[in-house]
């Protein structure tokens, strides 16, 4: 089985039209629906917002239902001057970039890397190849914030000038797969560039489109991942 995590109802919106047969049931608060895309059996769960939401939800997924693989999707602030709204960001690594003790700990204490799995973030790149959709890989940075205000974008790019997008769970996400050795892939959708006037707005404006077009990689992804067990 293959697991999908999203953190907001657009997101899960998106994802829900294109699971076949699902069903939806609650555990502990949190909402997972099990169905199908193509022949491969899919378990959706909402993780809410934020790195809390993601590591407590992100553990009762792997604990209830053992996936062999999780893929992160929805939305993202894009970083970039040669990013687009509705560009998807693949994660080659994720960062909490809030994640701070070089006060004890000097340099090395400045934030939290988790690699991705490379075999699921070449597959994640050859459908958007095939689907013709504009996409960078790199680095996600992830925090327990909505980045858009200058002070917010200096401070991130200046310990992360590499980062291709903020958003706020796949490092919580990346942490807890990585602990229970669970391959993972996270690809978002822009719906806001940061360094725009008014992201904010842009983000009201554009998060459902952006959501429909990472489900649609993550579906794609999925047909792409079963058509190779075979
Ligand atoms: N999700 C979508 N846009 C975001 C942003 N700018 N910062 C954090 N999370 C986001």
């Amino acid at each position: 089985m293959i697991a999908i995590i999203a953190a907001i109802q657009a997101e899960i919106d998106a994802l829900l039209k294109l699971l076949k047969d699902d069903t939806i049931c609650t555990l502990d608060g949190i909402s997972f629906w099990q169905g199908h895309i193509g022949e491969m059996a899919v378990v959706l769960m909402q993780s809410g917002v934020g790195k809390v939401n993601a590591a407590m939800s992100t553990t009762l997924l792997i604990k209830h239902y053992a996936p062999e693989v999780i893929v992160n999707i929805g939305t993202a602030g894009g970083l970039c001057e040669d990013e687009q709204i509705f560009d998807l960001v693949i994660a080659d690594q994720v960062v909490q970039y809030d994640f701070d003790t070089s006060y004890v700990d000097g340099a090395e204490g400045i934030g939290r890397f988790v690699p991705c799995d490379k075999a699921l973030c070449m597959y994640c790149e050859a459908v958007c190849k095939a689907l013709k959709m504009n996409y960078h890989t790199g680095l996600i940075a992830s925090g327990d914030q909505f980045v858009g205000r200058d002070s917010q974008l200096r401070a991130l790019l200046q310990r992360f000038p590499k980062a291709k997008c903020a958003e706020m769970e796949a490092g919580a996400i990346a942490q807890v797969c990585a602990h229970f050795a669970i391959p993972f892939a996270m690809v978002r959708s822009l719906s806001d560039i940061a360094f725009q006037e008014k992201s904010n707005l842009s983000f009201w404006e554009y998060a459902e489109q952006a959501s429909k077009r990472s489900a649609a990689i993550c579906a794609a992804l999925i047909q792409a991942w079963s058509d190779k067990q075979v």
